[in-house]
């Protein structure tokens, strides 16, 4: 084990910035000397170590020095083989995962509730998927986990499988180990590699959460360092730990990806969340846990709100997400918008829920939190309220009609929801957050996908792709 209380990246910042340098080179604010008064208040302390590719800063794309080191204390914290820093979040290392994984026309195996990133990736690299469809949990009413069973139907089905790629967390926080660990096993059994989007599990590593698909055997890993360490936002890491994948080919394609001026401030930001969370896990978790679980209890308390989590013994839930249900007249969105008039800001609400992420600290103020709730709810009668279901037709595996390559030829028309269905789908549809398609494009629009998105659009979703005010859909021009 390396000594976690190296920060390699910021102390060199931190040397540079303190030597009080004179900027004859990018970028254009010189160490925040240049730039505009309204945001220095602001911006002055991060503009000093916002530097470039200088004699002792070494460089992302060829990292020699304090980088290089700084990657390697990262990989030796995770224990994988080689560690890399994203500049531009998870989506990056999704995109560049896949591009290293899969050839054009390889068969995929990919969830059906992926980010977009994943669905991106398997674009551009002319794949062709094959879609798991993941489980529904009732009593979150949220899509959850892909299962061993699925999998195996699915090599059953299709041949010469190049990589399974699943998303574990899923954005709630569920995990299902025990399945996940014989997916992987099969998967490699099968001559398959296992990519996983464990954006939402960077922490992971800490006893008292979820296990890492890195301790289960996966190839890579992405984890958006900056949703649940302390990072800045876009800064992620990726790990590779595989023998079916060269991590020489990932790198190859984070260098095609990533800007040739990479933010030093997020790398730093990386380099400090990862000394926080060696930190975490040398000190332990059972305070953080702890004050996580009088938190909810405590929340749990107030009747127009339930603390939700899955009945499903087999699955486990990250303690840093919390997700509560409205038990008053109040959508997911509505109850959402009620906490911003307190201003208390959630991570994302969908029709159901809204969801929390908390802090990996024990120094949260609950009383404060539970106060504004408690103020934003007040107003309004408790009742049972009945959740909407947005489990999709019940397939287990499905694929596009067309492929990405074969959709290209073809022409794209906008119509209504209701014309749409039967027709193949122009474009993904994807409420924002989670970032998860309800619509693939190159899929047959169902009336079921016309009913899920209509349920979110009643209770006040934001889209990316589509007119959804106006309920309007790009189908194929066949
Ligand atoms: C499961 C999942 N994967 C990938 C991403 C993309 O991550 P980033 O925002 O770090 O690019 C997100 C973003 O929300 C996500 O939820």
């Amino acid at each position: 084990m390396m000594n976690q209380q190296q920060t390699p990246l910021f102390d060199v910042l931190d040397g540079h910035a303190k030597m009080n340098p004179q900027s004859m080179h990018v970028p254009g604010h010189k160490n925040g000397q240049v730039f505009s008064k309204k945001g220095y208040p602001y911006f002055h302390k991060v503009l000093e170590i916002d530097a470039t590719e200088l004699t002792g800063l070494d460089d992302l794309h060829h990292p020699e020095g304090a980088i290089v080191e700084a990657q390697k204390l990262v990989a030796d914290l995770y224990g994988v083989e080689k560690s890399y820093f994203l500049v531009n979040g998870s989506t990056v290392g999704n995109l560049a995962m896949i591009l290293a994984a899969c050839s054009e026309n390889d068969t995929v195996l990919v969830q059906r509730n992926s980010h977009k990133s994943i669905l991106n990736g398997l674009k551009m690299a002319g794949a062709r998927p094959v879609f798991l469809h993941p489980t529904y949990d009732d009593e979150v009413q949220v899509a959850s986990y892909v299962s061993f069973k699925t999998v195996k139907e699915a090599f059953d089905t299709y041949k010469h499988i190049k990589a399974v790629i699943l998303t574990s967390p899923n954005y709630y926080g569920m995990v299902n180990q025990k399945e996940l660990a014989q997916i992987i096993t099969y998967a490699h059994g099968r001559g398959a590699a296992v990519l996983i989007d464990e954006a939402h599990g960077a922490h992971f590593i800490l006893e008292g959460f979820p296990t890492s698909a890195i301790s289960l055997g996966a190839d890579i890993m992405v984890h958006s360092a900056h949703k649940t360490l302390p990072a800045m936002t876009m800064g992620s890491f990726l790990h590779v730990n595989s023998s079916l994948i060269k991590s020489e080919e990932v790198e190859s394609y984070l260098q095609m990806l990533q800007s040739s001026s990479p933010s030093y401030p997020i790398m730093a930001s990386l380099d400090l969340a990862r000394y926080y969370l060696a930190a975490v896990k040398e000190k332990g978790t059972i305070q953080i846990i702890e004050k996580i679980a009088v938190f909810s209890k405590r929340l749990g308390a107030i009747p127009q709100i339930k603390v939700v989590t899955s009945k499903n013994q087999d699955l486990q839930t990250d303690g840093l997400k919390l997700t509560i249900q409205s038990q008053c007249e109040l959508n997911g969105y509505e109850l959402q918008r009620s906490f911003e008039k307190e201003g208390l800001f959630t991570e994302m609400a969908d029709p159901n829920n809204v969801l929390f992420v908390l802090p990996l600290s024990k120094a949260f103020d609950a009383d404060e939190i539970l106060i504004k709730i408690g103020r934003a709810v007040r107003e309004y009668r408790p009742i049972e309220r009945k959740s909407i279901g947005l489990h999709d037709e019940g397939k287990t595996v499905s694929t596009l009609v067309l492929c990405y390559n074969e959709i290209k030829g073809y022409n794209k028309k906008v119509v209504t929801f209701k014309d749409a269905i039967g027709n193949i789908s122009g474009e993904m549809i994807i409420p924002y957050p989670p970032g998860v398609p309800v619509l693939m494009e190159g899929e047959y629009v169902t009336e079921r996908h016309i009913e899920i998105l209509t349920a979110y659009i009643e209770t006040g979703a934001h889209f990316q792709g589509g007119d959804m005010k106006e309920k309007y859909i790009k189908i194929l021009d066949m």
